[in-house]
């Protein structure tokens, strides 16, 4: 079992100074929690270099998801606001764009927790450990995700960790704590969601020890820098954003939405959600549910209607009509032309929204890919394209950015990157 020591001396990221870029590229703060649908990051910093955006600059993203485009943002001196449909990716992107950390009183923290938590596990069968996550969570899901050890000895780390006062740090470990549990757990996100009950896990305590000493150490090297931008994550729909941002206030978007892949997003979270307390029933998962753009048919409702904004891009009626016929005589797959029209029905939403947001002459790349839909060809990047000169874009365009194979069907997809300019 990893164990902390009370004063380990001089952290060894003192001895040198890493440059921005070199903290950027080697996935400094990037890596505390990875999504398996992030960007890289080094993507970011070619962009926000080749656009020339100045300190101070606001640059927006969309769809934060785990905070890439957040975190090298504010490295090379820009200021972002996020938006994510999922309070665990708010969250998640706030933490790692916080670092005004006092590193001694972290590691004095994570020393005492360390102690009591060796101090309880032995007993952690005979604990009263009180309501929480393992209430709430499913039983079955939750036995799916963790064996029953595992369980008790998350529970009873997060018991000790809400009990930090200092808000920041407290927020730290509880991302520590996420990812860790995650790690040790059952799951494995490719493909879909998956998982295998049987496989070698690390130990949990060690997992959490080994995160929070990543954290602490590109923490050190980050601090040695000054002259960062700031982030605000909002936790609400992109679509709602004119609520938020002042119109042609906006520097610079940089985004990958979700792609009509049928990924479900709370799905992969559905752990987190649970252990970090944004959510305590699946009525609240509904909820997040029906603010997330409709890339998956989970995430169809009664009421949903952004179907409404395509009828008059025939191009996008051709292809869910398309998807309709390859499906109508078969008794799976009725919600597929649906999917179809309400995701670029909401992706016209939010290049409407950020339209009047921009300023003048101001970028939005958009990293995107082709997809098939039950055996269906979607040129997503050139539907975007046109949906986005309907509103007013000018010099739109496409960057290929990498070639990927589709699960399931030998056809190479690109992977783009739409530029739009305002
Ligand atoms: C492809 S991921 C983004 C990955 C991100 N670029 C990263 O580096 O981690 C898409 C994200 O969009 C979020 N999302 C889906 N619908 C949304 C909406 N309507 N508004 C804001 N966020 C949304 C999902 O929760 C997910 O985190």
């Amino acid at each position: 079992m990893l164990r902390f020591a009370q004063e380990n001396g001089h952290a060894r990221s003192t001895l040198f100074a890493p440059t921005v870029s070199e903290l950027n590229s080697q996935g400094s703060v990037h890596r505390w929690y990875n999504y398996l649908e992030e960007f890289p990051y080094q993507l970011i910093e070619d962009k926000i270099k080749a656009y020339q955006l100045p300190p101070q600059a606001l640059v927006v993203e969309p769809f934060a998801g785990s905070g890439t485009t957040l975190v090298s943002a504010n490295f090379f001196g820009c200021n972002a606001v996020g938006f994510d449909a999922n309070p665990l990716m708010t969250f998640i992107s706030q933490v790692k764009t916080t670092w005004q950390i006092d590193l001694k009183q972290y590691k004095e923290i994570v020393y005492q927790i360390s102690q009591e938590f060796i101090a309880q596990i032995a007993e952690v069968d005979n604990l009263s450990l009180g309501q929480g996550f393992l209430d709430y969570m499913p039983k079955k899901e939750l036995n799916q995700w963790l064996s029953p050890g595992l369980q008790k000895e998350v529970f009873l780390l997060k018991t000790i960790i809400d009990k930090v006062e200092n808000q920041t740090i407290r927020h730290t470990l509880r991302l520590a704590l996420a990812k860790a549990c995650f790690d040790g757990s059952y799951v494995a996100l490719c493909p879909g969601t998956t998982f295998y009950p049987f496989r070698e896990k690390e130990e949990f305590w060690d997992l959490f020890a080994q995160k929070v000493m990543q954290i602490h150490d590109d923490l050190s090297q980050v601090q040695q820098h000054n002259h960062y931008g700031y982030s605000k994550l909002i936790n609400d729909t992109c679509l709602n954003a004119k609520a938020y941002l002042e119109p042609n206030s906006v520097d610079f978007i940089i985004t990958s939405p979700p792609y009509p892949n049928d990924l479900e997003y709370t799905r992969q979270t559905r752990l987190e959600l649970y252990l970090l307390d944004f959510v305590k029933n699946m009525n609240d998962v509904q909820q997040i549910k029906r603010q997330m753009v409709k890339g998956s048919t989970k995430l169809i409702f009664k009421e949903s209607n952004s179907a409404e904004f395509i009828k008059g891009f025939a191009e996008v009626v051709k292809v869910s009509d398309h998807v309709y016929e390859q499906t109508k005589d078969k008794n799976w797959g009725f919600d597929y032309p649906r999917m179809v029209r309400e995701y670029f029905g909401d992706m016209y939403i939010c290049m409407r929204e950020f339209y009047d947001l921009l300023k003048p002459d101001a970028h939005f790349l958009l990293v995107v890919g082709d997809q098939t839909v039950k055996g269906v060809y979607i040129p997503v990047c050139d539907l975007l394209i046109q949906m986005a000169e309907s509103l007013g874009y000018r010099d739109c365009r496409k960057e290929l950015f990498r070639m990927r194979r589709s699960t399931g069907h030998d056809i190479p997809l690109p992977e783009e990157i739409v530029i739009l300019k305002k």
